[in-house]
């Protein structure tokens, strides 16, 4: 029996709109909810040390294709969420990493993300991914351009290292009820024990983060192989 810690925990935090719809509230509302979950469950996760990455997808490359006021929501919450939580991850020892096709985004945005990254690349605690214009596939393609680029041999190890996020993720959970994965970490999710909750977003605690991670310690992890 395992009864380590998933070192890379991956979200997809689904369900925004449906919680603020179910109470009448436009769907925008769901999102800024979601926002403060998104502060608390980084929290939780820089507090336990044995949990070395969080990954949390908050913008895939399908995500343009919503109403164009909610995509501008979505950005300036986005920016407003970084700007406010520089000193949570400063107090916290958090690094920022985004991964993702950053080329998407408006140059005010940009700004502030590199920013929050230059100003916590040396926090050695958590690592907070957000995944913004995030796609498994695209990340797979730009990674196999680099190399071929520059003319490396495609490996496994060679292919992992050219990723956004080279690390493997260990328990992959997602919110609102569906059971797919959504273009999300499909490489590093190659071996993840998978959690679906029909919770929303807004409404997922770190309570509820905290029995699903204990589910996990007791799961029996063999990657293949015989115990
Ligand atoms: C899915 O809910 C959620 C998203 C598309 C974006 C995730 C964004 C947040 C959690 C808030 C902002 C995050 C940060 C880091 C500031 P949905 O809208 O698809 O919900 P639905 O399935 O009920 O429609």
């Amino acid at each position: 029996m395992s009864l380590n810690t998933p070192r890379h925990i991956a979200i997809i935090m689904d369900g925004n709109g449906r919680w603020a719809q179910m109470q009448g509230m436009k769907r925008v509302k769901g999102h800024e909810a979601g926002a403060e979950v998104v502060r608390n469950v980084t929290k939780y996760c820089a507090n336990h040390k044995e949990i070395e990455r969080l990954t949390l997808y908050a913008f895939s490359t399908e995500n343009w294709k919503r109403p164009k006021l909610e995509v501008e929501f979505l950005m300036k919450l986005l920016d407003r969420y970084l700007q406010k939580e520089l000193s949570t991850y400063m107090e916290n020892n958090i690094r920022f990493q985004p991964i993702g096709d950053l080329s998407g985004f408006s140059r005010p945005l940009l700004t502030t993300i590199e920013t929050v990254e230059e100003k916590t690349k040396h926090n050695n605690g958590l690592v907070q991914s957000l995944a913004l214009n995030y796609g498994a596939k695209d990340e797979l393609v730009r990674a196999v351009n680099t190399l071929v680029n520059n003319k490396i041999k495609v490996t496994e190890t060679t292919l992992n290292d050219a990723l956004d996020c080279p690390q493997q993720v260990d328990l992959l959970i997602r919110t609102g009820g569906d059971h797919r994965l959504s273009n999300y970490l499909l490489w590093q999710a190659a071996y993840a024990e998978l959690f679906f909750t029909n919770t929303l977003w807004p409404d997922f605690s770190t309570t509820e983060l905290e029995t699903v991670i204990q589910q996990f310690m007791t799961i029996e992890r063999r990657f293949g192989g015989l115990k």
